[in-house]
């Protein structure tokens, strides 16, 4: 018999209880021995439910009972969860996370010291919700030098962009509706603004690089300017626009980033749709994998986390993760990351407005809507960020534009 503690019964840490509740038989086989669930750490009491007998208020009694050999924390955010899961390590429990904030920030000094203990520190829940990534990265993946992962990693902003490209929905409106079904962090600005898609390729790009990302090196925009009419332009490209995480490796720099991004209905990652999330790995050796699932979601993220604690069961004396090393890893400023940008320039007068765009992007070619007549668009040519900005910058100066009312990257 395995004892565990689970810290937090919000969504996830319900979802736990649940699938335990429904595959307990079959996952005590597979972990070989029966699991427990003996506290549950809450500020509230749950009185008359199944739970309410394992309900704790003291972190302490978990801490210092040490029948708990595995503690589940599922209460996201930094404090206290830093605190409990850096003390339960140091009291020798191994701990699974779905908190992608803490792996991002904490997650070499955790995994230090998970391995020093020689016990475990396991986080597949943390990026992708249910799809396995964070073990194939840590164990099918590891004859490959990793030099591109590309995600859509935030399951609430994709199922927002879907909901405006294939519903007409308002953007408030669909934001709602996923917030509705659970799918949202607390705070919408988290998913919208791209906030967990970067903390989440911080912890890809650490696992795949065995060095610190700091998710702050990481540019990142979200996508509250996309509208309706970006995704007529979109269509007119045969095209869509997703929140892209985009990492890359060269034979001198990484970059990573994390935008709105218009990509061809070809790419594989045009057609995850809704609060499905989905990784493309380039490895010099494997060549091109994807991975797909659920990213959001009470049981998605459960099973993710119920699978952790079965590997945490098994290998009770072992630590079994790559740890990344504390070492930051220098991430290429974004103003000197070359990419293609899309670009709405509105004019009051139309010719004057082409011939600007033409004196700064020669071959550039003009996009037109027919249902836009004080508007047209066309895509830069593959240069620094930098560059690009102050030839905007310019453009905005000439005679014949009034405005530019959106720029998005284009992923090629
Ligand atoms: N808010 C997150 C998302 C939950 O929408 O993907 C899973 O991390």
């Amino acid at each position: 018999m395995v004892d565990i503690a689970i810290l937090g019964y919000g969504t996830v840490g319900s979802g736990v209880v649940e699938v335990f509740g429904t595959n307990q038989a079959s996952i005590n086989k597979k972990a070989v021995e029966d699991i427990r669930i003996k506290y549950i750490l809450d500020l509230r009491d749950f009185p008359g439910t199944d739970i309410e007998n394992l309900i704790t208020h003291d972190f302490n009694d978990i801490l210092f009972d040490d029948d708990v050999k595995i503690v589940v924390e599922v209460m996201g955010g930094l404090e206290p969860a830093y605190t409990f899961v850096k003390k339960s390590l140091l009291r020798g429990k191994s701990v699974v996370t779905s908190n992608k904030e803490l792996v991002a920030k904490y997650g070499a000094e955790l995994l230090e010291i998970a391995r020093d203990k020689n016990i475990n520190f396991l986080f597949e829940a943390s990026v992708g919700g249910g799809i396995p990534i964070i073990r194939p990265l840590n164990q099918s993946l590891t004859a490959d030098e990793i030099y591109e992962i590309m995600g859509i990693l935030n399951g609430t902003t994709n199922y927002i962009l879907t909901k405006m490209e294939k519903s007409n929905m308002s953007f408030d409106d669909a934001l709602k509706l996923a917030q509705e079904k659970g799918y949202a962090e607390r705070n919408p600005a988290a998913d919208v603004e791209g906030f967990d898609a970067c903390r989440k390729i911080a912890i890809l790009l650490s696992l795949a690089l065995g060095q610190h990302v700091d998710f702050e090196d990481i540019y990142t925009e979200g996508i509250t300017k996309i509208t309706k009419t970006d995704f007529d332009y979109a269509k007119t490209l045969d095209s869509t626009i997703k929140l892209l995480a985009v990492s890359k490796k060269t034979e001198h720099d990484v970059f990573s980033r994390v935008s709105p991004a218009i990509i061809s209905k070809e790419h594989p990652l045009a057609v995850v749709n809704n609060v499905f999330n989905a990784i493309f790995i380039k490895g010099n050796v494997i060549g091109e994998v994807m991975f797909y699932g659920k990213g959001a979601g009470k049981l998605p993220t459960a099973s993710a986390v119920v699978a952790d604690i079965v590997d945490a069961v098994k290998h009770m004396q072992r630590n079994i993760m790559h740890f990344w090393s504390t070492e930051k890893v220098n991430i290429l400023n974004n103003d000197d990351v070359v990419v293609y940008k899309f670009v709405r320039v509105a004019y009051n007068d139309f010719i004057s407005a082409e011939n600007a765009v033409k004196k700064y992007f020669p071959t550039s070619e003009l996009i037109k809507l027919d249902s836009l007549n004080d508007e047209f668009a066309f895509i830069t040519s593959f240069e620094k960020e930098i560059d690009i900005t102050n030839k905007l910058n310019s453009l905005l100066k000439e005679n014949g534009v009034a405005e530019i009312r959106n720029i998005i990257r284009v992923e090629k």
